[in-house]
Parts: C-alpha cells; sequence; structure tokens
C-alpha cells in the first residue's frame, strides 16, 4: 500500500514543517487538496501555497482538485510538476481531453470519483488514466467518517482496471484509518490517501506504518 497523508490535516502555520515531517516519516507522496468554494463548499490553497509545499517536499505532490473549470486549475498547478494530477469527473464535460492536456504537461491524470458515481464511468478512460480516485467520503473537509459501500465500488473497479489497464492504480480518500486499511487492501486499493488519522497520531511514522501493508 502506497501512502499518501493529506495535509489539509496539517498545522497550516507550521506547513513546510509538516510537510518535511511527513515525507522524512516514510510517506509516498503528498496529497494536497485543491478546493475553491464552489465545487464543494471549503476553500483552501492556491498555486502561492503549493509552490511552498513543492519546495520542502522530498515526495512527489499527488493534487486532487475539488474545483470547477478544471483546466484553468490545471494551468495553475503545471508549473510545480507534481506526479499527479486528478480532477473529479462529475466537473467535467470533456475529461478525454483533458486527460491529454495533463499527460502533454509531462503529469499523470487521475479522475476522481464521488461517492454516488459509479466504477463503470471511467470504463472507457481508464486505457488513458494512469490512477482512479476513489472518494470514500463527501470531498470538501477531513476528519468525515468512511462510506462503506465504496468497497463494492472498488472491487468493481478493480474488475475493469485489470482487464484494461493493469498499471492503472486505485486510489482511496476519505475516512482511512488503521481500522479499514486491511479491507481497502484486500478489495484492490493500491494507494491511501489519510489526513486526520495521520496528523492526529503521537508519531507520524508509526500511523504511516500501520497503513504500509
Ligand atoms: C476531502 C479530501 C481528503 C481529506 C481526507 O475532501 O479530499 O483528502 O483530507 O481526510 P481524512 O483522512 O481525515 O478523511
Ligand atoms: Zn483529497
Amino acid at each position: 500500500m502506497l501512502i499518501a497523508p493529506s495535509i489539509l490535516s496539517a498545522d497550516f502555520g507550521n506547513l513546510a514543517a509538516d510537510v518535511k515531517a511527513i515525507c522524512e516519516a516514510g510517506c509516498d507522496f503528498v496529497h494536497v487538496d485543491v478546493m475553491d468554494g464552489h465545487f464543494v463548499p471549503n476553500l483552501t490553497i492556491g498555486p502561492v501555497v503549493v509552490t511552498s509545499i513543492a519546495k520542502v517536499a522530498t515526495k512527489p505532490l499527488d493534487i486532487h482538485l475539488m474545483v470547477q473549470n478544471n483546466s484553468f486549475f490545471v494551468d495553475l498547478f503545471a508549473p510545480l510538476k507534481p506526479e499527479y494530477i486528478s480532477f473529479h469527473i462529475e466537473e467535467e464535460k470533456h475529461p478525454h481531453r483533458l486527460i491529454q492536456k495533463i499527460r502533454s504537461l509531462g503529469i499523470k491524470p487521475a479522475i476522481v470519483l464521488n461517492p454516488h458515481t459509479p466504477a463503470e464511468s471511467v470504463e472507457y478512460l481508464l486505457e488513458d488514466l494512469d490512477m482512479v480516485l476513489v472518494m470514500s467520503v463527501n470531498p470538501g473537509f477531513g476528519g468525515q467518517s468512511f462510506i462503506p459501500n465504496v468497497l463494492e465500488k472498488i472491487k468493481r473497479l478493480k474488475r475493469l482496471r485489470d482487464s484494461i489497464n493493469p498499471k492503472c492504480l486505485i486510489e482511496i480518500d476519505g475516512g482511512v484509518s488503521d481500522k479499514n486499511i486491511k479491507l481497502l487492501k484486500d478489495v484492490g486499493v493500491d494507494v491511501c490517501v489519510a489526513g486526520s488519522y495521520v496528523f492526529k497520531h503521537d508519531s507520524l511514522k508509526t500511523a504511516i506504518d500501520n497503513l504500509k501493508i
């Protein structure tokens, strides 16, 4: 299991220190939640702050867009050379075109599915994707409870993924902890995002190690 701590639960007054600390504690990616106050009822950070994060991060960035006007935000974040940019399929009229654009910028494209969005919605996009991010909470906030019926969706997605593009990773985001990580591994999750579980733990290293199963 690859681990992508979400800095949404970090101390924003000490963001550089927290980003360094999760990298030193052995995470695989730094998950950055970008919210615009329109697609989701919350606002987070833009390219100015993420530039500072990128300077201190020793692990690649995994940027999760929760915005309207995805293409505009891709242009804003592309110069920071993240490993992944993921966008919500519910908010994109031309997902295939945007996937091509992200790839042309040298970034791995990923699509995010809200809890109500079926696995099959990415069937004809899978061959062009590097990752599918399955939301296991409604996007917008950290610290929410895991929605269990997402497990069934991941099983379906894994079947599609295995037959169409086995190299495409399956990532999960929301309510992940040491309590459900084994279940997630068993249904086929490759990458887990965890915010509150990691940052509320006494030891970042122990929290990350507990998820690396
Ligand atoms: C929610 C964000 C998540 C969030 C996860 O919209 O996409 O990345 O930070 O937080 P936890 O792990 O606390 O559910
Ligand atoms: Zn996220």
